[in-house]
């Protein structure tokens, strides 16, 4: 008989064993809280009148919250749908995860972010937004979702990410000393501060932990863009007070990668000693 993955849990009864996290790192069986105040911007006015005020929402969404959730941000409501759309029918026939380089996306406005930090208008278009990954990630429905995650806790090693969800639920954040739940929002996309963000705002910005949850019954498909500097890009903090050392984006990486993709040991390591 052949299985698609979209009936790979009505098929197989529990977890195979290779993909049980070890006890301290499961999630186990809690009821996890959602998080209901996620800062919701709306971008509508970030061409015109309301720019400022917008610059002053991401800038507090950054620094009080660590992440949030954007709305009409210009990509058609129309072009999200279908494309997640086609995803699902994709995954519906095969597991895989799929990685485009250089796609070209509908830019979101991260002038916004530049002016926020007292940058100047560009900062981060070119060598620090030089590589623009699209990848979509796909779980399977788990029939055991409190054995397993479907991506461990981690920070996003890169300038920003943007992740389109799909309706059904998985993404948490480790948001007041607790795991919580990132509800899907329609239409929006959530942007996460990666790491080299914290650098850049010289820790003025924190990179928010996160992972994903399985789901008993249902599959999920998220489609994410990262925005990664080109790897000879060489970083440091606009600040006459530096925390960091300059190193290049390459350093970075294989430094966060070697050592578990372990955030607070990558930050450490290039911090300045003084
Ligand atoms: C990631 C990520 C979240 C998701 O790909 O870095 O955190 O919901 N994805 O798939
Ligand atoms: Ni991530």
């Amino acid at each position: 008989m052949e299985v698609l993955m979209s009936n790979w849990s009505n098929v197989v009864q529990s977890l195979p064993e290779k993909y049980v996290f070890p006890p301290e790192k499961r999630p186990g069986k809690d009821v996890f809280p959602v998080v209901n105040d996620v800062p919701v911007i709306d971008l509508e006015t970030a061409e015109g009148h309301g720019r400022g005020e917008i610059v002053h929402q991401i800038l507090h969404a950054c620094q009080q919250f660590g992440f949030f959730q954007v709305i009409n941000h210009g990509v058609p409501i129309s072009l999200m749908d279908d494309t997640m759309n086609v995803l699902k029918e994709f995954f519906g026939k095969l597991l895989v995860r799929i990685q485009l380089k250089w796609v070209r996306s509908y830019c979101l406005d991260f002038g916004c972010i530049s002016e926020g930090l007292g940058l100047k208008l560009g900062y981060f278009d070119g060598e620090l937004s030089k590589i623009q990954l699209l990848s979509v990630n796909h779980h399977i429905p788990c029939p055991n979702p409190s054995l397993t995650l479907g991506m461990p806790e981690h920070c996003d090693p890169n300038l920003i990410s943007m992740l389109q969800q799909c309706p059904i639920p998985g993404l948490q954040v480790f948001h007041q000393g607790q795991w919580m739940n990132v509800d899907p929002m329609p239409n929006a996309f959530v942007v996460i501060p990666g790491l080299q963000l914290k650098v850049i705002s010289n820790g003025k910005f924190s990179s928010p932990i996160h992972r994903v949850m399985t789901h008993p019954k249902e599959g999920r498909t998220t489609m994410g863009t990262f925005l990664i500097p080109s790897h000879g890009m060489l970083i440091h903090p606009p600040h006459h007070d530096p925390l960091y050392r300059a190193f290049t984006y390459q350093e970075f990486f294989t430094t966060f990668t070697k050592n578990n993709c372990d955030a607070d040991f990558a930050l450490e390591y290039f911090k300045n000693k003084t």
